[in-house]
C-alpha cells in the first residue's frame, strides 16, 4: 500500500499562493499571460489567477502540454510538446506556471518553446522546487515551496495520474 503524508495543508498553500501573488503582481508589467504546464499545474494556475485578481491583475491564461513522465517516479530524459504553443504568445510577456522544478528539463524545454513562439518575456514560477535534483541550470523566479528529493502528489499533481485530486500536498514513499 503506498501511503501518503502530508507537506502542505491547504490553509498553507493558500497563503502561499496569496504571498507569491503579490511577488508576481510587484514584479510583472501590468499585462501579461499565464502561461500553465499541464497537466500538473492546473489547480495551482486556477488558484493563482484569482490570487492575482484579488490584487488588481488581470492577466489572460494559456496552457501548453508536456509530457516527461510515463508511470515512472524518473523522468524518461526526453520532454515532448503535446499540441501546439498558442500563437497568442507572439509579442507579449509570459508568467510560465509549472507544478515542479525538478531535473529543469520540462522548465528549460518550456521557456525554448515559448521564446521561440516570440514572447517578449517570460517569468517562471514553479509550484514546488527540488533544488538537489537539478540537471540543468535553470531556476524559476517565484517558488511556492522548497523540497527535498521527496515524490510528492496532490493538489493537481499526480503519480501515474493518482492523487490529482488531493486538495493539499503529500508525500508518497
Ligand atoms: P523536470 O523536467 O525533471 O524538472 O520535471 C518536471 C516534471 O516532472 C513536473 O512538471 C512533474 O510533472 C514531474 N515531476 C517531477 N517531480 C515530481 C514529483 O515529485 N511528483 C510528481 N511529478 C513530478
Ligand atoms: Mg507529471
Amino acid at each position: 500500500m503506498t501511503t501518503v503524508t502530508k507537506l502542505f495543508t491547504e490553509d498553507e498553500i493558500a497563503v502561499r499562493v496569496a504571498e507569491l501573488a503579490a511577488e508576481i503582481a510587484g514584479a510583472l508589467p501590468d499585462d501579461f499571460i499565464v502561461v500553465g504546464l499541464l497537466k500538473g499545474s492546473f489547480v495551482f494556475v486556477a488558484d493563482l489567477i484569482r490570487a492575482l485578481d484579488r490584487l488588481g491583475s488581470a492577466p489572460t491564461v494559456e496552457f501548453i502540454r508536456l509530457s516527461s513522465y510515463g508511470h515512472e517516479q524518473e523522468s524518461s530524459g526526453e520532454v515532448r510538446l503535446i499540441g501546439e504553443v498558442p500563437e497568442i504568445i507572439a509579442g507579449h510577456s509570459v508568467l510560465l506556471v509549472d507544478d515542479i522544478a525538478d531535473t529543469g528539463r520540462s522548465l528549460v524545454r518550456a521557456k525554448t518553446l515559448l521564446t521561440t513562439a516570440g514572447a517578449a518575456a517570460v517569468w517562471t514560477c514553479g509550484l514546488i522546487d527540488k533544488p538537489f535534483r537539478r540537471e540543468e541550470e535553470v531556476s524559476a523566479d517565484f517558488v511556492g515551496f522548497t523540497v527535498d528529493d521527496v515524490f510528492v502528489v496532490g493538489y493537481g499533481i499526480d503519480f501515474a495520474e493518482e492523487y490529482r485530486h488531493l486538495p493539499y500536498i503529500g508525500a508518497i514513499d
